[in-house]
């Protein structure tokens, strides 16, 4: 398949290496023709991995994936293009953190609004799925790291959209099972909501290896 990246940051790039190693083709995409970190990583990546804009890899993509900062998602997806994020599964995988000077975390929007309600709600032809948000880069493609069964999310308006997610996240390791599919794009609120408790933990145990595991009574 053909994917398109908008974003070059850690997660862009690991995302685009597995999808890579996994036969697909990718585009990472950035504000600038010319991103160092994007041009970098198609070099090395071989024939499958190119570089681009976000306008080019929203064309690119038979399916899209939103690895921006939260804060500025939306100014990353109208440069993209809403025309050409028509009709296309979007993958959203960004949190709202709004970093202070002193080091304090916040989210905006929280509560009442998410960045996956907020992309839906400005591109209505666009398949929004949100997934992936509330664990590591590195886990994201490589469930083993953790031990056990241990659980996604994924939240959008779209069936299809949904089990099309399911397949890629099954590519990436992720068995249908351990999949939580929590309704509606506005279900969006809580994986984002949960990067606070994400961040709390990450400071306790000293590393990002970990993840949420649901044992549901029958
Ligand atoms: N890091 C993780 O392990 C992790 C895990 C789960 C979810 N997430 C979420 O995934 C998203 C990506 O995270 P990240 O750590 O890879 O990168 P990041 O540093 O949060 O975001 C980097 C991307 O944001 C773009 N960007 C920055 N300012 C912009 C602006 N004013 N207008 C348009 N685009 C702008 C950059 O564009 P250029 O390419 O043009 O520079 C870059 O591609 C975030 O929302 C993050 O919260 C991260």
């Amino acid at each position: 398949m053909r994917i398109g990246i908008i974003g070059t940051g850690a997660v862009a790039r690991t995302l685009a290496a597995k999808l890579v190693s996994l036969g697909h083709q990718v585009t990472l995409g950035s504000r600038s023709r010319d991103n160092a970190a994007a041009t970098e990583w198609a070099h090395q990546a071989g024939p499958y991995g190119h570089a681009g804009t976000y306008p080019d890899a929203a064309d690119f993509g038979e399916l899209v994936i939103n690895a921006t900062a939260g804060t500025v998602s939306l100014q990353a997806l109208r440069l993209a293009g809403a025309d050409r994020l028509a009709g296309k599964v979007l993958v959203d995988v960004s949190n709202p953190l709004v970093f202070a000077p002193d080091g304090e975390v916040t989210l905006d929007p929280v509560n009442s609004d998410s960045i996956g309600e907020q992309i839906q709600r400005e591109f209505p032809d666009t398949r929004v799925v949100k997934a992936l948000n509330t664990l590591s880069a590195p886990l994201m493609v490589d469930p083993g790291r953790v031990p056990g069964a241990h659980n996604l999310f994924i939240a959008g308006e779209d069936p299809e959209a949904k089990a099309r997610v399911r397949e890629l996240l099954g590519e990436f390791g992720w068995p249908a099972e351990v999949v939580v599919d929590l309704g509606g794009i506005s279900a969006a609120r809580s994986t984002e909501m949960l990067m606070p408790f994400w961040l709390n933990m990450m400071r306790h145990v000293g590393h990002t290896d970990f993840n949420y595991s649901f044992k549901i009574a029958e």
